[in-house]
């Protein structure tokens, strides 16, 4: 994607092989910084603090973590136990996207399979193919995303399709193009009059901050709402459709994503909106069968609620909101059941939330 005028994507290779670059996610959009990795503790950190976000992103991150764990092994033998163990590290780093696990998982069997001397092309060439592969399905999910907003908007006779689209499913929480926003981009190239409400996303403001920036950068049309509204706008015909992104979805179609997507699924049902889950395929968990009951649902630090972020004066400052020693709780997900999802929109085209279905785009898995 153009930032500027100038192409970028959300993490690369330094030219050295040396050094993962990431953009800061927590500074934007009032700074836009470039931030080096170069041991698997900076890779663990970045993904814990949310230097990097989102599915398709943590797990080409977790990617390179293991790369940089190859690399950097102080023993030149670079033992598979040192490896497994600094993988596993890896993966605990954040619990809820799966596509984290997948991708380490991945470039770990590559590594595992050749000789010490090999080793640190493998896990970089592997790194590099789920990376280009991830941007592949995005721009996938684009295009299969893009004839149901075609649909709509031929229905509306060429009137402004308004989507809704809660937290970042943009570029910035995958590599290119998002999943929930690779339509809408898609849309926005084929010349269709969109306009995108975005959640603001307490507590992290994912929506105010980083999707209402990027929709911006790409000159697309947005307003930027509170949590809330979607009920109210849905209540008015102000919403066509709502797409969201996922962060594990069981092979029944359960869907975990940003807090508050379930009370937008359930306000989408009761009006009879569409409500699409963008998802590339890294983002299914196939052994999980009951979401709500088996998906690990990440609890943050409680000053992420109490807090909010943004720019006094020309600086980005934290503030308290609410009352000093009020107690406050940070679930970061919440899972949506199958039954309120009208299809998934994935690299292979598009499906009902029902095993059934899925297994016919998938059935290898
Ligand atoms: O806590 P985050 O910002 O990592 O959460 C991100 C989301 O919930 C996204 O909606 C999801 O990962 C889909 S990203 C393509």
């Amino acid at each position: 994607m153009k930032v500027d005028g100038k192409d970028i994507r959300t993490i690369w290779l330094d030219k050295d092989l040396k050094v993962v670059k990431v953009i800061d996610q927590r500074l934007l959009p009032h700074e836009f910084v470039i931030v080096d990795l170069k041991t698997v503790n900076d890779v663990i950190n970045a993904i814990k603090e949310m230097y990097v976000r989102g599915a398709p992103l943590i797990g080409v991150t977790g990617a390179y973590g293991v790369y940089l764990a190859v690399l950097t092994c102080p023993d030149k033998t670079i033992k598979d136990g040192y490896l497994i163990k600094e993988c596993n590290r890896l993966k605990s780093a954040r619990p809820t996207a799966v596509n984290l696990a997948w991708a380490v998982d991945k470039v770990l069997s590559e590594v595992l399979k050749v000789n010490t001397s090999l080793k640190i092309d493998a896990a970089r060439k592997e790194a590099a193919r789920i990376t280009d592969e991830e941007v592949e399905n995005c721009k996938k999910i684009g295009e299969h995303g893009l004839c149901v907003i075609d649909k709509i908007s031929g229905r509306k006779r060429g009137d402004t399709v308004n989507i809704l689209t809660h937290c970042n499913a943009g570029w910035l929480a995958c590599i290119e193009y998002g999943t929930a926003t690779a339509p809408i981009y898609a849309a926005f190239e084929h010349g269709m009059d969109i306009h995108v409400w975005v959640d603001e996303t307490r507590p992290l403001n994912q929506g105010a901050r980083l999707t209402a920036w990027e929709l911006g950068k790409h000159g697309v049309k947005h307003t930027v709402v509170t949590d809330n509204a979607g009920g109210h706008l849905m209540q008015h015909g102000m919403v066509d459709m709502v797409i969201v992104g996922a962060d594990r979805t069981t092979c029944t179609g359960d869907v975990a994503n940003k807090i508050g997507t379930y009370l937008k699924a359930l306000a989408a049902r009761d009006n009879g909106i569409p409500f699409y889950v963008a998802l590339p395929s890294s983002t299914f968990d196939w052994i999980l069968r009951d979401g709500l009951k088996e998906i690990p649902i990440e609890e943050r630090d409680p000053d992420e609620v109490r807090y909010v972020q943004g720019l006094v004066q020309g600086t980005t400052k934290s503030v308290l909101v609410s009352p000093v020693g009020s107690p406050a709780a940070n679930f970061a997900f919440d899972v949506t059941p199958a039954r309120l999802i009208t299809g998934f929109i994935t690299e292979r085209g598009i499906c009902k939330a029902e095993e059934q279905d899925i297994n016919r785009l998938f059935p290898v898995h």
